[in-house]
């Protein structure tokens, strides 16, 4: 055929397809190998099977015809924008009217249908978004690669901010303290006592009289705490405490905030217990986010894909692993159908597919009802005015509460502009069933009321629009994410193929509850299904 005049790329694809469609998958294996993609040794050796690097993910040699995959979310998209580069037929079905799955970015004009409850029409203002799914990315995250090789702009996230509050009510504390306070606090009296103890004599058994030195030498300047003359005290004068009186010109030194609360006091407010979260592997600074809204990474998935390829409100009813190939039926408009391929990648939640009859056996299906979906939520207040960077000098970043709203969340973009977006609530289990047993407006309330206790009564007034979801109330979803109660049989099933089956997600990653869990299994999915296609 005209192999000579097939150039690599869209045309080499499309004309691939068009064989595959007429001559169906032998036909296809036949002329890829013609063209030099692959089944014979000679092609082999010129374009060797190169193990995915962490971006520009290219499977070569022989393309199966036809892949059912379910589900568009990140893992979805991911699997078939992979399969779809290796020349590979891919259809994509997804329940929902639109792609993204928990990837879900909220605007105006948007409505957000909840499972037992009203249908919210989202009344943000233009240019205003939430997030209100996966809304920070880590540098060495996956989902950074895709965002350069899909061309998606980013931008930094602030997730820890020295200028952010902390406020335990029920730890007894009067008012919230802003992060950088808490920290000279708690570092100063721990310096304080570490320093005593080891001057005192108290780790001679773990320490050489050089290493005690080195470490009375860190703790100084770690806690900003008094030398030897004054027994080590903390004081909390050194001005990272933060200032009631900036320092100015001339003659303004500025006020150190005070006053500096007493040790007892300090841990017992337990502001300490969020500053490892920082220290997180995935939660560290810098962190990012796609200009504009997360749900650029799926929008330019799903462009990659080619919007032909996909299906939404098409939600799979049954999974047939048959000798070969598979049958996905499905129902579109009220319609049953039926799709037929060589392989299916499942990317529905393990909870949702434990629903969908299947002949996988009973092992598959227990495993498949292992893990346990996680509550979350979320709220988006939009407000007229900017006031936690006018008035309280916050420009982006997270306050942290043992209040029921838990988080509040700064924009990280748009500073100084007429409006802004908060989110007023980002929790998990209990607190997130709370807060889903409500509607909208009952939301709205407690969380207003809630964070009122942090910024005040400003935290009422000029809200121009809001909006909420609870996750497990989203369909075809149900759940913010799920916990397995241990990685052990049910977990090593379902990350290996049952028939031509394979699953894919978060949910079989070690990051769960991240699209670098989804993007990583997905590429681990496609390779396998590759590789296995060129042994046969
Ligand atoms: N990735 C989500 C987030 O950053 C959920 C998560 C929270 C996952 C904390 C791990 C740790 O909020």
């Amino acid at each position: 055929m005209a192999q000579g005049t097939t150039e690599a790329g869209v045309s080499r694809r499309g004309f691939l397809t068009r064989v595959g469609a007429t001559g169906g998958a032998g036909a296809m294996f036949a002329t890829m190998g013609a063209l030099g993609l692959a089944p014979s040794a000679e092609a082999a050796t010129r374009a060797p099977f190169e193990p995915p690097r962490a971006s520009d993910f290219r499977l070569r040699g022989r393309a199966a015809a036809k892949v059912a995959v379910l589900g568009a979310g990140v893992a979805g998209l991911a699997a078939a924008y992979e399969l779809g580069k290796a020349g590979y037929e891919v259809t994509v079905l997804e329940a929902r009217k639109r792609v993204g799955g928990r990837n879900l970015t909220l605007r105006g004009g948007d409505r957000l249908a909840e499972a037992g409850g009203a249908t919210q029409r989202v009344g943000f203002g233009k240019g205003t978004y939430l997030n209100a799914g996966p809304a920070r990315i880590a540098q060495w995250m996956t989902t950074m690669d895709y965002c350069r090789e899909l061309g998606v702009p980013l931008e930094v996230f602030t997730n820890s901010n020295a200028d952010a509050y902390l406020f335990n009510e029920s730890a007894g504390m009067a008012a919230p303290v802003r992060w950088r306070t808490a920290k000279a606090d708690v570092y100063g009296y721990v310096s304080e006592l570490l320093a005593k103890a080891t001057d005192q004599g108290a780790l001679d058994g773990r320490l050489t009289a050089t290493d005690k030195e080195r470490l009375l030498s860190f703790l100084s300047g770690f806690g900003a705490i008094g030398g030897k003359a004054d027994g080590f005290a903390y004081k909390g004068t050194d001005g990272r405490r933060g200032y009631s009186v900036n320092p100015g010109a001339a003659d303004t030194a500025g006020t150190v905030l005070g006053p500096v609360p007493s040790l007892s006091d300090v841990f017992a407010h337990g502001t300490g217990r969020y500053f490892s979260f920082e220290f997180g592997y995935s939660q560290a600074m810098l962190m990012f986010q796609p200009v504009g809204g997360m749900d650029a990474i799926p929008r330019a998935l799903a462009e990659a894909v080619g919007h032909g390829r996909i299906r939404t409100g098409a939600a799979v009813t049954r999974i047939t692993s048959l000798a070969r190939g598979v049958r996905i039926e499905y129902e579109r408009d009220g319609r049953a159908r039926a799709l037929d391929a060589d392989f299916c990648v499942a990317t529905l939640p393990p909870h949702v597919l434990a629903r969908i009859p299947h002949n996988l056996g009973a092992g598959v299906q227990s495993a498949l009802a292992t893990p346990v979906p996680v509550a979350t939520g979320k709220i988006g207040l939009e407000y007229r005015g900017r006031w936690w960077e006018d008035e309280e000098r916050i420009y982006g970043g997270i306050t942290n509460t043992d209040l029921d709203i838990s988080t509040i969340w700064y924009p990280s973009h748009g500073y100084h502009g007429d409006r802004g977006l908060l989110v007023g609530y980002y929790n998990f289990g209990a607190a997130a069933d709370a807060y889903a047993a409500l509607d909208h407006a009952g939301r709205l309330r407690r969380a207003l009321d809630q964070g009122a206790k942090i910024h005040g009564d400003r935290y009422r007034r000029n809200i121009a629009a809001s909006a909420s979801i609870a996750w497990k109330r989203q369909e075809h979803i149900e759940g913010g994410w799920i916990s397995w109660p241990s990685r052990g049989a049910a977990y090593a099933l379902l990350n290996r193929p049952q028939g031509n089956v394979y699953f894919a997600g978060d949910w079989l990653s070690h990051e769960i509850a991240w699209q670098h869990g989804s993007f990583e299994s997905a590429r681990k999915v496609v390779t396998e299904l590759h590789q296995r296609v060129l042994r046969s």
